[in-house]
């Protein structure tokens, strides 16, 4: 699985670094090709000179020492690699990848890279538990780095507790899981919406919704995961990009229908998870509008219904929408699933505590044309969108039948 897999092991300063050595070794046993970055921490506890042996290769430590092949290597490294794995990665490294600092060659490589990068945290358990570490450890999840651990055992400060790097062993294993992973959508294209669209009022003011976006963002996350080349067509949202996924921001309902029907043929799988304004102000007012004291009625115009749209023109595409209800949810669903004539509908009840608008979990309903359902506990957005995207491919794989 790892055979001739170009892998960058990141070895920062913490104990566990010696079975940093090991890690190497074994993946050179497996045929991978290793580089090795490592703090000036890290050398503290383990010689350069032991990891370039067991790699073969130049080890890399500072930032502006004599290059060792005649290109930017932090660039030209960090564009090579298949995978980036950090073991042991240290509350500080982990700080600096969150915040997004580049200090030294390591930290440097890691912000440069698109390839998918692993941690394994291996540090002090009250250093692991600290908020600020679990906070960038969060931030890390939603920017998709893989958390290897950590485990639970004897620490070198004398205490049991959990924080110690995981073994060698179960990092490889992450590592080929990784690599053996389905691909099911390679080749194929999707765009996803996403976040809710604001209708500007005069410069100042605009209608809007609750909508967080982090539903859409984890449906593009999913896709991309699957192989699916992935357009993520979005309304504003302070969300970070997923990694591999091509983002259009967009403000309006009518900026988002014009990017979506500039790229709708060309796609296998079109998912709808914006909350588009169904309505728009008539007149824009090019000044902030002035109060004085009476009613203010304002008119809306329809904007036009996307999905509705692309359920009218489509031919082989899969069309998945959503819908989030306040009552009724089935019924509505649907009503909108005919309507709009799409082959999936997500369903949600957005009044129930762990679903809908901005929560980070979901609830959710799979709505099919046939008739039948999937109701889902629970589960965190990416999970859905990972759900999601498993009935896409059965429904693909139906179609070639
Ligand atoms: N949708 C769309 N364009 C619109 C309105 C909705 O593409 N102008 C899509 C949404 O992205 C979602 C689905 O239609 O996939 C259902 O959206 P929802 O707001 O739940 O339904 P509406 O059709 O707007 O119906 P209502 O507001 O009456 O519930």
């Amino acid at each position: 699985m790892l055979k001739d897999k170009k892998i960058l092991v990141g070895i920062t300063g913490g104990i566990a670094a010696y079975k940093a050595a090991d890690l190497v070794s074994r993946l050179c046993k497996q045929g991978a090709i290793v580089y090795v970055a490592m703090t000036k921490g890290a050398t503290e506890f383990i010689a350069p000179l032991t990891l370039r042996t067991l790699s073969g290769n130049p080890v890399y430590i500072e930032m502006f020492e004599e290059p060792k092949v005649w290109n930017v290597e932090h660039i030209s490294l960090a564009e090579n690699v298949d995978l980036a794995v950090v073991a042991p990665a240290t509350a500080n490294i982990l700080a600096k990848m969150a915040a997004g600092i580049a200090d030294d060659f390591l930290s440097t490589v890691l912000l440069a890279t698109k390839a998918p990068i692993f941690v394994a945290p291996a540090m002090n358990h009250n250093m692991y538990h600290n908020p600020a570490t679990q906070e960038n450890l969060q931030v890390l999840k939603e920017r998709s780095v893989e958390i290897i651990g950590p485990g639970t055992g004897f620490q070198a400060c004398g205490t049991p507790g959990d924080g110690r790097m995981s073994e060698p062993q179960e990092i490889i294993e992450a590592l080929e899981r990784y690599f053996a992973q389905e691909k099911p959508l390679q080749g194929k294209r999707a765009l996803v919406t996403a976040g809710g669209t604001q209708e500007p009022l005069d410069p100042v003011r605009y209608l809007g919704n609750r909508s967080s976006g982090k539903m859409g963002f984890a449906v593009a996350q999913a896709l991309v995961e699957a192989g699916a080349e992935t357009i993520l067509v979005t309304a504003p949202t302070t969300l970070p990009t997923p990694k591999g996924v091509k983002r259009i921001d967009v403000t309006t309902a009518m900026e988002m229908y014009e990017e979506v029907m500039a790229h709708q043929s060309n796609m296998d799988v079109i998912v709808k998870a914006a909350a588009v304004a169904d309505y728009r102000p008539k007149v824009f007012a090019e000044q902030k509008m002035k109060k004085d004291g009476s009613e203010l009625q304002i008119q809306l115009v329809p904007n036009p219904d996307i999905l509705a749209e692309l359920g009218k023109i489509k031919k082989k595409q899969i069309l998945v929408g959503f819908a989030a209800e306040t009552e009724n949810l089935i019924k509505h669903a649907e009503g909108k699933m005919q309507r709009k004539n799409v082959d999936m509908l997500v369903a949600n009840d957005v009044t129930k505590p762990g679903a809908g608008f901005g929560s980070p979990t979901n609830i959710v309903t799979f709505l099919f044309p046939d008739g039948h359902k999937i109701d889902l506990p629970q589960m965190s957005k990416l999970d859905v969108g990972r759900k999601l995207v498993e009935k896409i491919v059965e429904i693909l794989e139906k179609r070639s039948e």
